[in-house]
C-alpha cells in the first residue's frame, strides 16, 4: 500500500495513473506544454515511450521545461498549435493538458492534433472544470483563476474561464475517437508524485495560502499595464476579496476530466 493522504488516495488520480500505465507512448506530442509538467507525469506513468515533443506558442513558458528536461529525450519547440509543423500521422500519441481554455481556436487545434496522430494512436486530454461538487477551497481557486484570466485577456492573451464538465465531455465526444475512457478526479495525477501531497490535504496550509497570496500580488503588478482606471479599481477590489477567501477557506486545485481514446484505423 503506497503512502498517500486519504483524499488523494480516494480521488480518480490512482485510476488515471493505472490507465496511463497501459499506454505505450512511442513518439509523443504534448500541445501547450508550458513548463512541461504533463510530460513529467507521462514519463513517470506511461508503460513506455520513445521521446516527447512539447510545443508552446510562448517561448517564455518553455524556458523552465528546457532546464527540467536537459539530457532527456524531450524536444521543446515554439509553435502555434493551430498550424502544427509536423507530417500527417507522425505521432503515436498526442496530449493536451490544462490548455484547452487557453486556446483561441479550439476546433482547429484539435483537428491539427488528430491530423498528426497515427491511426490507432492515443489521444490524451486533461482539463479542469468549474461546475459540479467542488469544495470552498476549490471555489477559491476557480474565482482566482477567473480573475487571472480576465487580466490576461485585457492584456491581449487568450485565457478563458475554465469550462463546464459537460462542455469538456462534448469536446471529447466530438473527436469521434474509439475506445474513449473518461475519468473524473478531484486531484491531478501529478499530485501522486508531489512532495507537498500531505500538506495539501489541508487546503488552508500556510505555504499554500502564502503562495496563493503572492500570485495575487504578482497579478496586481500586472494591473498597472491596464489603462482604464475603472477596470483597474474593479480588479483591485476583487483581489482583496480573493485574499480574504484564501484566508477563510484555503485554496485547492479544481476537479478535472481526464480522457483517452484511439484514432480510428
Ligand atoms: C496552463 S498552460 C499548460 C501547462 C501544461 N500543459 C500542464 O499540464 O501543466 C497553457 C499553455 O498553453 C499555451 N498555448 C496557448 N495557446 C496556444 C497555441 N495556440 N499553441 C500552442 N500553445 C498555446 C500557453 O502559452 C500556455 O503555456
Amino acid at each position: 500500500m503506497e503512502n498517500l493522504p486519504r483524499r488523494l488516495a480516494n480521488s480518480g488520480a490512482v485510476k488515471i495513473r493505472a490507465k496511463l500505465g497501459t499506454i505505450s507512448g512511442g513518439r509523443v506530442l504534448d500541445v501547450g506544454t508550458g513548463p512541461g509538467d504533463f510530460i513529467d507525469v507521462l514519463m513517470k506513468t506511461l508503460r513506455d515511450y520513445d521521446n516527447f515533443i512539447g510545443i508552446d506558442i510562448s517561448l517564455k513558458d518553455l524556458e523552465s521545461a528546457r532546464k527540467k528536461f536537459k539530457d532527456q529525450p524531450v524536444t521543446l519547440v515554439e509553435m502555434n498549435a493551430e498550424s502544427l509543423e509536423f507530417d500527417d500521422s507522425s505521432f503515436d500519441a498526442v496530449c493536451i493538458s490544462y490548455s484547452l481554455h487557453h486556446l483561441g481556436k479550439i476546433s482547429l487545434v484539435l483537428s491539427e492534433m488528430l491530423r498528426v496522430l497515427k491511426p490507432g494512436g492515443t489521444f490524451i486530454l486533461q482539463e479542469e472544470f468549474r461546475d459540479g461538487q467542488q469544495t470552498e477551497a476549490q471555489k477559491t481557486n476557480m474565482l482566482q483563476h477567473a480573475w487571472d484570466a480576465q487580466i490576461d485577456s485585457l492584456l491581449g492573451t487568450t485565457h478563458n474561464t475554465t469550462f463546464t464538465k459537460q462542455r469538456i465531455k462534448s469536446i471529447i465526444t466530438n473527436l469521434q475517437l474509439e475506445k474513449v475512457e473518461i475519468f473524473e478526479s478531484t486531484h491531478a495525477v501529478q499530485c501522486l508524485f508531489c512532495d507537498d501531497r500531505f500538506k495539501c490535504e489541508d487546503p488552508k496550509n500556510e505555504e499554500r495560502i502564502e503562495r496563493s497570496l503572492k500570485e495575487i500580488d504578482d497579478n496586481l503588478q500586472r494591473l498597472k499595464k491596464i489603462s482604464d482606471q475603472e477596470t483597474r479599481v474593479r480588479l483591485q477590489k476583487t483581489a482583496e476579496k480573493l485574499k480574504e477567501r484564501n484566508k477563510e477557506f484555503g485554496n485547492a486545485t479544481p476537479s478535472l476530466i481526464f480522457a483517452t481514446g484511439r484514432k480510428a484505423n
